[in-house]
């Protein structure tokens, strides 16, 4: 094999894939009448594939990550600097771009005062998900270790973070999973689940009291909760929610620890998701957008309270948080970090993400009107969903299939748009929109019209 690589000539690339590239949620059988797609080059909200076709990237890298777009050289610098002065030592000791991004970021945090640096968004939920845990140990001699987890919600993809999964596709297959993690019902005001609720955002904050008092609260250490769920259908908190979930977590001593992996750094045109809903949580997990997929970072972020909990007596030995993330020594990650946060301030892309995330769920609302499958539209900031049902009144959702085709017609018009696969039996029917938080009036426009287009084709 050639590997000498020729950005004129990608054969050899594709033929390397081919032969030996395992794609992430993939089935692969579909590669062998195809090429695999590969990524060649971003600039903005702009990606070029290997045949040279050029796309808008309507879902930042896929999986909502690349906040502040493609091509940021300050980035690409920052992080060469850093790695030739110092690229890596175990984070026992300290940094200098892992203290000053943890300064940075604390200052958009308060009530928070402590950063955990993880390689992924899944081990910083397990960071937090542990510390649940010793906290049980510590303090309640192992009772109250469970952790409760929302249906639709996701995590993360190892066995410990689905065990906290509430998306049974994702989950078919995996099992068995880890004891002490309890599922709450969904709060998808569209979806609403109960005969009785004249207020559907305390009723569903309710149910998850009813939980609490099912397994015990005296069992009960931690709630997990996205603010805004992503993979699950982009759904938005129902007025009232997230304050009566604040109240239910005081009233049993609930740690609340909020999954900000998607929302986090900017998504929701706050600096963090549960910003927007006035929640004072114990901990907050992030990792996608803190540094836009320029360098591999996650953090895990708590609250003094917590910090001292772990430090209080060192006349014990085990009374410290005794664990380790060898990438969380990487320089690259806050260096980087460091650079978006800067970008997203200078550029004043929170303002812009309310924006241009009005102009989105505009546009959709208006193609609500001429489309009659969408059903539901939701999001806030730069984070939103449509919801394909062929029923308005019975909201029969949209084949997975369709929705897919959908998504298939975008592609073919090169525009990136995403949807919920294999993730809920029957409810993969969530068109999913996360573009770069630089996204001008003419891309979203031009995203909108795409879909329009792909709707009317497929069907009718
Ligand atoms: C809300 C949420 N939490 C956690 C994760 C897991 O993050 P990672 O893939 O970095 O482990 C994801 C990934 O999509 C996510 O959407």
């Amino acid at each position: 094999m050639n590997t000498q690589f020729n950005s004129n000539d990608l054969t050899a690339v594709v033929e390397a894939d081919r032969a030996h590239l395992w794609h992430h949620l993939m089935q692969h059988k579909a590669l062998d009448g195809t090429d695999p797609r590969i990524i060649v080059e971003g600039r903005g909200m702009r990606v070029w594939d290997a045949t040279g076709k050029e796309h808008i990237d309507a879902v930042s890298g896929g999986v909502w990550t690349v906040n502040v777009g493609y091509g940021r050289e300050s980035i690409a610098n920052a992080v060469r600097d850093q790695l030739v002065q110092m690229n890596f030592f175990a984070n026992s000791a300290g940094s200098i771009p892992g203290s000053i991004f943890a300064g940075k970021l604390i200052d958009k945090m308060p009530g928070m005062s402590r950063v955990y640096y993880t390689n992924s968004g899944s081990e910083a939920n397990e960071k937090a998900f542990k510390m649940v845990r010793q906290i049980a140990h510590k303090r309640y001699g192992g009772k109250k270790h469970k952790i409760l987890f929302r249906e639709r919600d996701y995590h993360g993809s190892t066995i410990g973070t689905m065990s906290a999964g509430g998306q049974p596709e994702r989950n078919a297959q995996y099992g068995p999973y880890t004891p002490g993690f309890v599922q709450v019902p969904h709060c998808l005001e569209y979806r609403n689940q109960y005969d009785d609720a004249s207020d559907y955002g305390i009723r569903a904050a309710d149910a998850i009291e009813e939980v609490i008092l099912r397994e015990g609260p005296d069992t009960v250490g931690g709630l997990c909760l996205e603010p805004v769920t992503a993979g699950g259908g982009v759904i938005t908190p129902p007025e009232g929610y997230w304050e009566r979930v604040q109240e239910i977590c005081k009233k049993y001593d609930i740690l609340l620890h909020i999954d900000e992996v998607v929302c986090g750094i900017g998504r929701t045109g706050t600096w963090f998701g549960y910003q927007n809903y006035g929640i004072k949580p114990d901990f907050v997990t992030m990792a996608k957008g803190v540094a836009s997929g320029y360098a591999a970072i996650a953090c895990m972020v708590t609250t003094e309270e917590v910090f001292e909990m772990f430090k209080s007596d060192d006349t014990d030995p085990m009374n410290y948080f005794r664990d380790i993330s060898t990438f969380g020594g990487c320089t690259a990650g806050p260096a980087a970090a460091i650079e978006n946060m800067r970008i997203i301030e200078d550029e004043g892309l929170l303002d812009n993400t309310l924006k241009m995330g009005d102009r989105l769920m505009n546009n959709l609302h208006a193609l609500m009107d001429k489309h009659k499958i969408i059903g539901d539209v939701r999001g806030k900031g730069l984070f939103v969903g449509a919801e394909l049902v062929t029923d308005r009144t019975t909201k029969e959702p949209a084949p997975e299939k369709q929705v897919g085709a959908v998504v298939a017609d975008c592609m073919a018009q090169g525009i990136v748009i995403g949807a919920t696969n294999r993730s809920l039996p029957g409810f993969n029917n969530t068109l999913c929109l996360s573009p770069a938080l630089i996204a001008t009036a003419d891309d979203i426009d031009q995203i909108s019209d795409g879909i329009d287009k792909a709707l009317t084709r497929v069907f009718g």
